[in-house]
């Protein structure tokens, strides 16, 4: 049966080289599988992401990014994610609906019960099979963004924001712990790379 994999963490803890590892790992083993990203993945979904990560739209309120986020999934969910899972092809997810927990959920301090209620309307309560959190502590990322430079509206948020945020993934990953795989994104890249490694062979030989 197919697997639908996210992968999660705070800006500038390292998810992109570890996705990019994914998907890698996925063509060398030859096992068929389509990578997408949150908030995004589809046209209407990436003109969604341009409003929400514009860090000139400082005015929108958090029910309005709450619900663009769901916008988005919705419509990603609808074109990619489920046509997917009927051809039993795997999907990599850069984020999913445990990014709407940990940063309109704990980080704006929307309640939990209303993002439930969204994702049920709009997302039909789908959740990833197996979901990677990758942890670094708050100073770490933040150095890590700013070194990046040309920040978008997220990445401008503050250290108090980000440790809700990392606070947040940490608890949803004990609430969930069947499903969430945290790893310590402050390794060398080796050391991560071969745990993610590792949970993929044994995902995939079961
Ligand atoms: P990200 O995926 O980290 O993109 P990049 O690696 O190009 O910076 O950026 C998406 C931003 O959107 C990130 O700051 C987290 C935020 N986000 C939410 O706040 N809620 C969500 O549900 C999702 C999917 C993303």
């Amino acid at each position: 049966m197919a697997k639908f994999i996210s992968l999660e963490g705070i800006d500038g803890c390292g998810k992109t080289t570890a996705f990019n590892f994914i998907k890698q790992w996925f063509d060398k083993e030859n096992i068929k599988t389509i990578a997408v990203r949150e908030p995004g993945g589809t046209k209407i979904s990436e003109s969604i992401r341009d409003i929400l990560l514009n860090k000139k739209n400082q005015s929108i309120g958090d029910n309005c990014e709450l619900l663009l986020m769901f916008a988005a999934r919705s419509q990603l969910i609808k074109e990619i994610i489920l046509p997917a899972i009927e051809k039993n092809i795997n999907v990599i997810s850069d984020r999913f609906v445990d990014s709407t927990y940990a940063y309109q959920g704990y980080g704006r301090g929307i309640p939990a019960k209303l993002i439930d209620q969204l994702h049920n309307i709009a997302c039909n309560n789908l959740k990833p099979d197996i979901t990677f959190l990758l942890d670094v502590d708050v100073k770490t990322a933040l150095k890590r963004v700013a070194d990046q430079g040309n920040k978008d509206r997220f990445e401008n948020e503050n250290i108090d924001f980000y440790q809700k945020v990392r606070h947040g993934y940490l608890s949803l990953a004990k609430l969930n712990h069947k499903r969430f795989v945290v790893i310590d994104g402050t390794k060398s890249l080796q050391e991560v790379q071969n745990q993610i490694q590792q949970n993929l062979i044994s995902i995939f030989s079961e």
